[in-house]
């Protein structure tokens, strides 16, 4: 488990809700094309400007402030949520995928839809709300999905649900806001936290790891080639990267001098992605997700999960085959599904996901 998730509880109180936001007067820009992520206020507002949202999306971009839900149609398939009465989305985000399992649940059908991010949840809910999902259709819980088991217990669930469904990582609303940190496009501080109220932000993390721990979490977490040079540099100037561009520069200073671009942004990519996964202890949470399917899945219930990275997928496939050969799930995918050329050019985020499922004994 990493430095920073240990000093954090794995279920989180929803809080209480937000005071009424202050009207502010929208921010200015000047020229036509809005450079900073709070000036694209049109494309926050989907609602007035439906055909500028429709714009960006046919030009293969995420409009600010929304996500593009991946494999949908797939992810409906394999965990027959027309059949189902109980599901759970394990990371609600926009609320794309739960609006689409919503919709095509029977009447009777219920989903539980679970993100540990503070800011973005009241948001979506109030999203989904509008829309008409009242509760007990929707129930919505602000926690980490490493506390399934105890969320479906409070809930009233512990007898098990038909699907559970976890589309993993960030979503774009967080690594396109540089607030949050998790971009080396603009700058903004170093924090990275899907839950900022919680644990060590990646510059408090890079702070006190030491230059070994560095190294072995740029290998680990996603397999960096220059770990040990990046490590060492970033260690020098250990208490100077407090932000997203002053680590991008970092990591570029260290790497090779005659390495190509486009090799020096993967590993720029790459050490972001370590950081990432390190400050939120995603592989931790994921195994304990993993761990406890079998037990929250009814006869017959249904998993799936989108993957972006190998370290991601590795440990879905170990568990699933683990789980078949346990006899603990009664079939699981034999190939991965991957986003369609069509799905990848209008939503080039898509690229990297990889769907499996499993189905319980
Ligand atoms: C890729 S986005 C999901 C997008 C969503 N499927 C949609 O259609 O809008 C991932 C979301 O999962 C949340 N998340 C990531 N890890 C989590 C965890 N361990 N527990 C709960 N939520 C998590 C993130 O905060 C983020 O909002």
């Amino acid at each position: 488990m990493g430095a920073a998730a240990k000093m954090r509880s794995m279920s989180e109180p929803v809080p209480p809700q937000d005071p009424e936001p202050q009207r502010r007067r929208r921010p200015r820009y000047k020229g036509t094309h809005p450079r900073r992520f709070e000036e694209k206020y049109k494309e926050l507002d989907p609602a007035r400007y439906p055909e500028l949202v429709e714009h960006v999306r046919s030009r293969g971009q995420t409009p600010a402030g929304q996500h593009v839900p991946i494999l949908v149609d797939e992810a409906l398939a394999v965990l027959e949520v027309q059949r189902a009465l109980r599901g759970v989305d394990c990371t609600f985000g926009f609320g794309g995928h739960s609006e689409r399992f919503l919709r095509a649940l029977p009447v009777a059908g219920e989903l539980l839809a679970l993100d540990v991010d503070p800011l973005q949840l009241p948001r979506t809910e109030a999203r989904l709300r509008a829309l008409g999902f009242a509760e007990p259709r929707l129930r919505v819980r602000r926690t980490n999905f490493a506390a399934l088991g105890s969320v479906l217990h409070e809930v009233g669930w512990s007898d098990g649900v038909d699907f559970v469904f976890a589309d993993l990582g960030v979503s774009s609303m967080q690594i396109d806001d540089p607030a949050r940190g998790f971009t080396f496009k603009q700058d903004g501080p170093l924090d990275m936290r899907m839950n900022p109220s919680r644990g060590l932000s990646a510059a408090q993390w890079l702070e006190r790891a030491n230059e070994a721990q560095l190294a072995a979490v740029l290998v680990e977490n996603s397999d960096e080639p220059h770990a040990e040079r990046v490590a060492r540099a970033l260690t020098l100037r250990r208490g100077h990267v407090a932000t997203t561009l002053a680590l991008a520069e970092a990591v570029r200073a260290a790497l090779p001098p005659r390495l190509e671009a486009d090799e020096a942004e993967r590993s720029v990519r790459r050490v972001f992605q370590a950081l990432r996964i390190e400050v939120n202890d995603e592989f931790g949470v994921l195994d304990a997700l993993l761990r406890q399917l079998p037990d929250v899945l009814r006869s017959g219930g249904r998993a799936a999960l989108l993957t972006f990275h190998s370290g991601e997928d590795r440990r879905v496939k170990k568990a699933f085959e683990r789980g078949l050969a346990e006899g603990r799930y009664a079939a699981i995918c034999d190939e991965v599904a991957r986003p369609s050329p069509e799905e990848r050019r209008a939503n080039p985020r898509a690229a990297p996901a990889k769907l499996r499922w499993a189905r319980r004994a």
